[in-house]
Formats: structure tokens, sequence, C-alpha cells
């Protein structure tokens, strides 16, 4: 029989390469009150075709969560959803893509399926160098190349963990608007911080210009529901809204979208998302004193502020990409820091993911990953 889900537990290997939450961080009862009260309460409206933009309760409610318009927002499928909507609606094959380095893995599969040409810009310890982004903007333009967006998750990225500083999301509104770029923040983890909020959205330091802010129900509620929201200037999102599959079909997951509006209405999100990150900071914390006892010297790492992952720096000797299949048969395994790159690089990285494991699998992980490591120095 062909599988249900897309995950695979490979017996006696811990799994540390699944960017998912764990399964009793799920909002099981939550998500079961919610949809009893749709079923009950909220039905035909939540089994019949909705509005193209996503249920407006829904929409009115986010806006006031997020201090923007209604109709700057729209409901989606999830962020892997968005971004490919907006490739097919912004973009043509050939056009540029400028990218972190290093960046989410799987947006680079859509990209790629747009047949965009991917353009690294590197960054450091406060995020995207924006001055390259500007550098590179310009170079390209006088090239004839056309630069159809900037894709970043400027707060606790998958990868690296890293968060863009405040100043540098001013600097890189300031500089969309200049440039008239478009730029595109995947804000995947932005609630889910452990000590510290982090900074305000790329999107609130400018007005009026092509910034657009993706928000996903897939890090803080659950993956499977496949829901999300889009924040876009106006003209996007009707460009958006007007396709003909919207059309078709109306919005997105609009059953979805009303079971997440039913738990949101009985204020059921805070105390789960309260849950979740108290959960994860036990899980992180866990990791980062195994790492700190069980990694050989020359293995480097930094304690991500948010998000789901450490990304670890190996000593040049090391090939992570090369070395995954011994780690493996040593029961632990891992995302090799390759996959993150559009270009080259990442052989002497990679991502170890704390979001799914528990604490003893998260030690006894570190341990196993440490001896292998230690062996290939
Ligand atoms: C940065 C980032 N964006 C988007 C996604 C996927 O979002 P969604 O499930 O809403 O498509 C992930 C999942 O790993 C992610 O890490």
């Amino acid at each position: 029989m062909l599988p249900d889900i897309q995950f695979v537990q490979r017996p006696g290997i811990i799994e540390f390469g699944w960017g998912h939450l764990a399964a009793d961080l799920l909002p099981r009862t939550e998500l079961l009150r919610a949809a009893t009260w749709t079923l009950t309460h909220d039905a035909p409206a939540a089994l019949t075709y909705g509005f193209a933009q996503g249920p407006g309760r829904l929409l009115a409610l986010l806006a006031a969560r997020l201090s923007v318009p209604e109709t700057e927002l729209m409901i989606t499928g999830g962020t892997s959803q968005a971004l490919d909507m907006l490739c097919k609606q912004l973009t043509q094959p050939g056009d540029v893509v400028l990218v972190e380095a290093p960046t989410y893995h799987l947006a680079l599969r859509i990209f790629r399926d747009h047949r965009l040409r991917l353009v690294m810009v590197p960054g450091d310890q406060q995020g995207l160098h924006v001055t390259t982004v500007a550098t590179l903007v310009r170079l390209l333009r006088s090239r004839g190349e056309r630069v159809a967006f900037l894709y970043l998750v400027p707060t606790f990225n998958n990868p690296s963990g890293v968060t863009l500083s405040a100043t540098r999301r001013a600097e890189l509104a300031r500089l969309a608007t200049a440039l008239e770029l478009t730029v595109i923040e995947d804000e995947a983890y932005a609630e889910l911080w452990y000590e510290l909020p982090p900074p305000p959205p790329i999107t609130s330091f400018a007005a009026d210009s092509s910034l657009i802010r993706l928000g996903s129900f897939a890090k803080v509620l659950a993956p499977g529901l496949r829901l999300g929201w889009m924040q876009a200037p106006t003209t996007v999102i009707r460009r958006c809204t007007q396709s003909g599959m919207l059309d078709s079909g109306g919005g997105v997951n609009h059953f979805t979208a009303h079971v997440v509006l039913a738990l949101l209405q009985a204020g059921d999100f805070e105390p789960h998302l309260l849950r979740v990150r108290n959960a994860l900071r036990a899980r992180r914390d866990a990791l980062l004193e195994a790492l700190a006892r069980m990694m050989p010297s020359g293995v480097t790492w930094r304690p991500p502020l948010g998000g789901f992952f450490v990304w670890l720096r190996t000593p040049p000797t090391i090939d992570t990409t090369t070395l995954l299949a011994r780690a493996e048969a040593a029961g632990v395994s891992y995302i090799p820091g390759e996959r993150f790159y559009a270009g080259n690089g990442g052989r002497h990285e990679l991502r170890l993911a704390f979001s799914m494991l528990s604490e003893a699998e998260l030690i006894e992980g570190a341990r196993r990953l440490g001896k292998v490591l230690q062996d290939a120095k």
C-alpha cells in the first residue's frame, strides 16, 4: 500500500532531518473542538466554495492580529502554495530570484519548478548582507536580466537559525522601495521565539513598496492543515485572487480555514502557542547541552533563539554530504549543508532539527553524531 504521510521513520535511526512538530505538540483537542463547532454551527458556509481571498471572518481576525488592512491579506494553502502561486503570477522562466546562502531548501525546489535562475546572497550573524543585494540587483539589471524577487527567511532562518537585525530590516525595506524590488519574507518560525520576540517584520518598515510577507500555521498548529496567509500589496492580492484556479475552486482550504477560525475564536491559539514554545525551548536546551558535551573540537554552532534548527559547522576535513551514509549506519541522520545552497557551499555544515525528537532521543542522537564526527576527523 502507498504511504499516508511524508515522514518515514527508519528503524534504529534518530532522524534529525525532519523539521516537523512532535506528535505530542499537535493541537488535537483544540482542533477536535474547533472542527466539531464548525460542523455544528458553521455549516453549510464551511462546506461550500469559499471567497477567493479566504473567509472574511478569518481575514478580519488576522488583519486585527497583524495590524494590516484586510485588502492586503489572503488565505493560502501554506507557504509552499503561496510561493508557487507567486512564482506563477510574478515570474517568467529565466527570471532571477535572489536567495540567501543558506536558505530553506524546499523553496529552492519551488523556484526551480518555475525555471527561475537562482542567485545567492551571502549573510552573517546579523542576517542577509543588504548592501550586496543592492549591488547584485544593479549589476543584474545592467546586464538586462529581470530580477523577479528576493526571497528570505529573516526570522530564525531555516537552516541557520539567524535573525535579520532590525537595522538591516529597515535598510532592506528602504532598498526595496528605492529599487522597486519585490521582497518575499517567509515568517514560518517568527512566533516560535524562546527568549525575546524577534524584530518587527520587514513589511512593517515601509508602506507602498513591493513587500510580501508569508505566514504559515504549519509550524505553530499542524502541517497537515496546509494553511497560511499572505500579506501583499492589493495589486498582488488581486492578481492572485483573480486566477482561474480560485475562480473555479474558490478560496483554498476553505473548510480548514473555518476550523482554524473557530480555534482562534475559542481563544485556544495563544495557550497552545505558549505550550509549543515551552516544549521547544526545553528540546533546544537539551540538544545544546548534549552537543556541548559530545561534539569533538572544531565543530561549532550558535544557540538558536527560536525556530526548529541547530546549524553545525564541521572542520574543513569533514564533508557532511559523504559522511551521511556513515552517520546513518551509526543510527543518526541529518540534512547535509549543501542542500540549503542554490550553488556551491555547505559541504562543511549540517542541519539538526530538534522539533520532533524527545529529549532522550536528542541526547542519544548527539552522542551518535559526536562519535561519527570524531571518527571522521
Ligand atoms: C522557512 C520555511 N518556509 C515554509 C515552510 C513550509 O511551509 P508550509 O508547510 O506552510 O508550506 C517551511 C517548512 O519547513 C519552512 O521551513
